[in-house]
Order: C-alpha cells, then sequence, then structure tokens
C-alpha cells in the first residue's frame, strides 16, 4: 500500500486528510475503536457519572483524574471493554490518552488554544513563526471547526456560573483571565441550556466522550478525508512492529483484538510510507522498541528523548463561592499569568459537573517545567520505560502555587485536600498533555521524516520538545499541516 498511518489523532488526521487529497491510497491502523455504535442506552459514550465499560480502555475500575472525594475513593468496577480514555501508567505519572477512530479529540476538553508567538519561537525556534501563524494555524483552526463563545451568554448562562466566580477570585488577586477557543459547538451548548437538544456538555460528558455537539476529529478532518473515497481505516488494530521490507518499503505488523482485548488475529502488511501518529506516548515506544529490537536500528539516540508533561499539575479551592450544580463540560476559560517570569502558569478554569453544588474550583495548570524525561526499552520486561520522577513535577507545583496561594489568601479560601488522595492537595501525578520524545529537528529532520529510512514520518505530539504553554492540539495540528505540505509537495509527487 502506499501510505500507512499508526493512530488517527490530531497529527494521523491531518496526514489522512492531506494524503488522500492528494490522490494517494491511505490506510489507517488505530488501536481504539471506532465510535458510531449505540449501546444499550441508546447513547455512543458513558457520562463521569455513571462511568460503565465504555469509560476506559480495558480496565475493570475508573481511574479517574479525580480519583477521591472527601478523601474516600471515588473509582468504580467497570467491565473490560475498549473504552474511549486510557490511563497508562509508567513509574511516576499516568498518561491520559484517547483511545479511537479520533484518538483524544473524542476525550478532551476541546479548548482550542493558539500558542503565544514569543513562546512557539522559543520552543521551536527552526520552525519559520511566519509561515505558521499566517498561514497553518488558521487552517489548523479552520480544519478542527474551532469556535468562539457568545460573551453575553457566558455572562448570563448557569453552566458557567464556576468559570465567573473562578474569574473574579483570579482578577480580585490581580491575575488576568482570557476566554479560550473551543471545538464544542457553543450554539449547540446554548439549544442544550434552552432544553432544545439532547445535552451532551451540559449532561457531564467530556473526558469518557461526547454524545453531541463536539467537533472530534472524525466529523471534520477524518471525515473529510473518508469523502475522497481514499481512505481505509482499520479499527481495533494495534501496531506492534515496524521494520524495513527487503523490496523496499516497510514491514508493518499489527494485532486484531475484540472489544475485551482478545486477540482475534496477527496481520503483517508493507507499505511504501508510513506515518507515525500514535501520540507522544505512542510513537516512541513504538521507535524506540524497533531500534532496540534491530528492527529500526539507525534510528538516531534523540528519539526516545525530549518528553515533558506540558507542566501540567492540577489543584482545586475551596470557598462558600456557588459553582453551580450544571456545569459545561467543556472549558471556556482560562487564568493568562504566563507573562510572569518567576513562573509562567496558563490555568484552564476547569468543570468539576458532578450534578450537584459542590463548591468546588478546579483548575489544570499549565506551567513552564523546564524537566524533561526519556523512553527506554526494558529487555527484561519488553515493555518501554519512561523515566520521569515524581519530583521532576515539583516546579510546576510551585509556579502553580504563586498564583493560587494569592488567590486563596485575597479570597480567604483554601485548598481541598480530598481530591488527589488522603490529604494531598496537587494532582501532578498524572498528565493531560504529553509532548516529545521524537522531537523536531532533533530526532527527525525539520519536517517530521526520521532520518535514515525514506519514507518514514512522524507527525503528532511527539514532535513538540516537552512544552508549548497551552492546551496542545491546535499546535498539533498546525504542526502536521505545515509538515505534510512540505513532504507532499517533495517526496511523494
Ligand atoms: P492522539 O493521542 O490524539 O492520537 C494517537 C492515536 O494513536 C490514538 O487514537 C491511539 O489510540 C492510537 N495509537 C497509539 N498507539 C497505537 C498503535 N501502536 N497502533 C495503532 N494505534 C495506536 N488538548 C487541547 O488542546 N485542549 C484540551 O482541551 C485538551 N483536553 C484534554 C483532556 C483530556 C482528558 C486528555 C486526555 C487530553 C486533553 N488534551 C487537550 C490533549 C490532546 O487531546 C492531545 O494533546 C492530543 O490528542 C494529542 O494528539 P496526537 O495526534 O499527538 O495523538
Amino acid at each position: 500500500m502506499p501510505a500507512l498511518i499508526i493512530g488517527s489523532g490530531y497529527g494521523g488526521a491531518v496526514a489522512a486528510l492531506r494524503l488522500t487529497q492528494a490522490g494517494i491510497d491511505t490506510h489507517i491502523v488505530e488501536m481504539g475503536q471506532s465510535w458510531t455504535t449505540p449501546g444499550s442506552d441508546g447513547k455512543i459514550f458513558c457520562n463521569m457519572l455513571n462511568p460503565d465499560g465504555r469509560s476506559f480502555w480495558l480496565r475493570t475500575q475508573t481511574d479517574q483524574p479525580v480519583g477521591y472525594f472527601l478523601g474516600s475513593p471515588a473509582n468504580k468496577s467497570i467491565s473490560k471493554y475498549t473504552g474511549a480514555l486510557d490511563s497508562e501508567s509508567f513509574a511516576a505519572t499516568r498518561v491520559y490518552q484517547g483511545r479511537g477512530v479520533g484518538g483524544g479529540s473524542l476525550v478532551n476538553g476541546g479548548m482550542a488554544v493558539t500558542p503565544k508567538r514569543a513562546y512557539f519561537e522559543e520552543v521551536l525556534p527552526s520552525v519559520n513563526s511566519n509561515e505558521m501563524y499566517s498561514t497553518y494555524f488558521p487552517r489548523a483552526n479552520t480544519g478542527l471547526g474551532v469556535n468562539n463563545i457568545d460573551q453575553a451568554w457566558f455572562e448570563t448562562t448557569d453552566c458557567y456560573q464556576y468559570a465567573r466566580v473562578s474569574r473574579k477570585r483570579a482578577n480580585d488577586a490581580g491575575f488576568a483571565t482570557t476566554f479560550v477557543p473551543n471545538v464544542y459547538d457553543f450554539d449547540y451548548m446554548k439549544q442544550e441550556a434552552a432544553n432544545q437538544v439532547p445535552r451532551s456538555a451540559l449532561a457531564s460528558e467530556v473526558i469518557y466522550g461526547n454524545n453531541y455537539g463536539k467537533k472530534s476529529l472524525d466529523k471534520t478532518y477524518l471525515a473529510a478525508a473518508a469523502a475522497t473515497g481514499k481512505l481505509t481505516i482499520s479499527a481495533l488494530h494495534t501496531v506492534t512492529s515496524v521494520a524495513s521490507a527487503s523490496g523496499g518499503g516497510y514491514t508493518v505488523e499489527m494485532v486484531q483484538i475484540d472489544t475485551s482485548g482478545n486477540t482475534v488475529t496477527q496481520k503483517t502488511v508493507t507499505a511504501d510510507r508510513v506515518f507515525f501518529a500514535a501520540g507522544s506516548v505512542g510513537t516512541s515506544k513504538l521507535l524506540v522498541s524497533m531500534r532496540a529490537q534491530g528492527k529500526l536500528s539507525n534510528l538516531p539516540s534523540a528519539v526516545g528523548t525530549g518528553w515533558g508533561n506540558n507542566g501540567n499539575v492540577m489543584v482545586a479551592r475551596a470557598g462558600l463561592d456557588l459553582t453551580g450544580a450544571l456545569q459545561s463540560g467543556m472549558p471556556a476559560m482560562g487564568i493568562d499569568n504566563w507573562a510572569d517570569t518567576n513562573g509562567p502558569v496558563f490555568a484552564e478554569i476547569a468543570p468539576f459537573p458532578a450534578g450537584t453544588e459542590t463548591w468546588i474550583n478546579l483548575y489544570l495548570a499549565i506551567t513552564k517545567n523546564p524537566n524533561r524525561a526519556a523512553f527506554s526499552f526494558n529487555s527484561t520486561t519488553g515493555k518501554v520505560d519512561l523515566s520521569w520522577k515524581a519530583s521532576q513535577t515539583q516546579p510546576s507545583i510551585d509556579a502553580a502555587k504563586r498564583v493560587f496561594d494569592a488567590i486563596n489568601s485575597k479570597a480567604g479560601t483554601v485548598y481541598r485536600s480530598d481530591l488527589f488522595g488522603v490529604n494531598k492537595t496537587w494532582g501532578d501525578d498524572f498528565v493531560y498533555h504529553p509532548l516529545g520524545g521524537c522531537v523536531l529537528n532533533q530526532a527527525t529532520d525539520n519536517y517530521g521524516r526520521l532520518p535514515g529510512y525514506d519514507g518514514l514520518y512522524v507527525v503528532d505530539g511527539s514532535l513538540i520538545p516537552g512544552s508549548i504553554g497551552v492546551n496542545p492540539f491546535v499546535t498539533i495540528t498546525a504542526l502536521a499541516e505545515r509538515n505534510m505540505e512540505k513532504i507532499i509537495a517533495t517526496d511523494l509527487q
């Protein structure tokens, strides 16, 4: 086959659209399922209040990011199923990732943030930022279907009470706040609030998928790619090996599983070109394993390095502000303290959609944490380890603490210490924004080509060196647009 893409998240979806539009028959191999069939309740995805097997990837118990309430474990038993959200454990961190056709777009908060230009230039100095900000960021925003909230509606609707009170407390303490674009259709959300359509964002649906309203990749890039007639998707297929084929091209081995995770069959195909789009963790794991096992032994030593968690740390405040029983699961606002050179912070004002008043103000802080980690193949276990240590999260906590100490002090509020463990204030042992592992212009050339292997490319979040200062999918998409344009023009004509 001419082109095989491993994974169907942002990088994979952009690659699929641009390859198929160029007339190239393209095959996506995706380990998760195609989320098109409703369950017995008539819904494709389950909500956060009543998680079932659809919530998590092959687990018998949920592993919620906020795993405790009032100090007691809040996780529930579920049936083992190929659910939408994976929490993948390494020694000192858990990495949350979407599983299914659409990757992370199925489970994320939809926050579509273009990074600050100066920081983008600092992080990716080899990329022409004029081109990015004039061409590829706008192209990505259009392709993703990004829209902005009606600010007058935001000020009055019950479902953003939580964001308004967090904004007030931040502003009172001297911090700026900003509206954040989203790929959730805000017009649909307005109709939800008016009880005119079935509820999704207003029905505690987010991290296990949204049944309505969200423009996930299966509705945007992947739908457009499928419309060319040149796209094939093999869902519930996990790529396990990529090696140079003797007659040219690459031999790709994969395992097909059923929805309980049992192996159905193993398959081997040959592809002229392989695009790695399995996400920061998935792509890094595959490439590091292939190098160690001698299947792609000439990959550079930089492959597997430069991984970071985008400075992620979660925290919650407790006070007497009413945050609302009805909360939109789609964040629409952030606290922007990135200009503070003592410790930049961009904090998403996150919902806590419990369906009842909780007085909880929740935040996902993105900080400028300089620490990085590396993936390595463990020949004893046959698995890939990630060297991230718990202590490496400390700079993120320090930066976030300066902001939230100040907010608490001004508001007379305190941290909640019952949500991430017993007497544990910081949600510092998990990540929503894994980045790096196959960094642009280090592990690859300046367009994602893997050196020494004609026809192997990396197109996903592993290209971004560990930090981007905002929620990352717009950057991943725009960089994929830039790189695919170059690759199609120069390698595929
Ligand atoms: P992505 O992870 O999207 O896709 C990789 C795909 O490859 C997956 O579908 C996976 O199943 C598949 N795969 C992996 N290994 C494979 C193998 N060996 N064989 C076959 N398939 C394989 N970002 C943002 O900008 N705004 C937001 O609001 C949020 N919110 C958020 C909430 C939550 C709960 C999470 C978990 C994440 C976010 N994010 C986010 C992060 C965002 O979703 C993430 O950065 C992108 O999805 C990463 O895009 P990629 O294309 O790199 O990989």
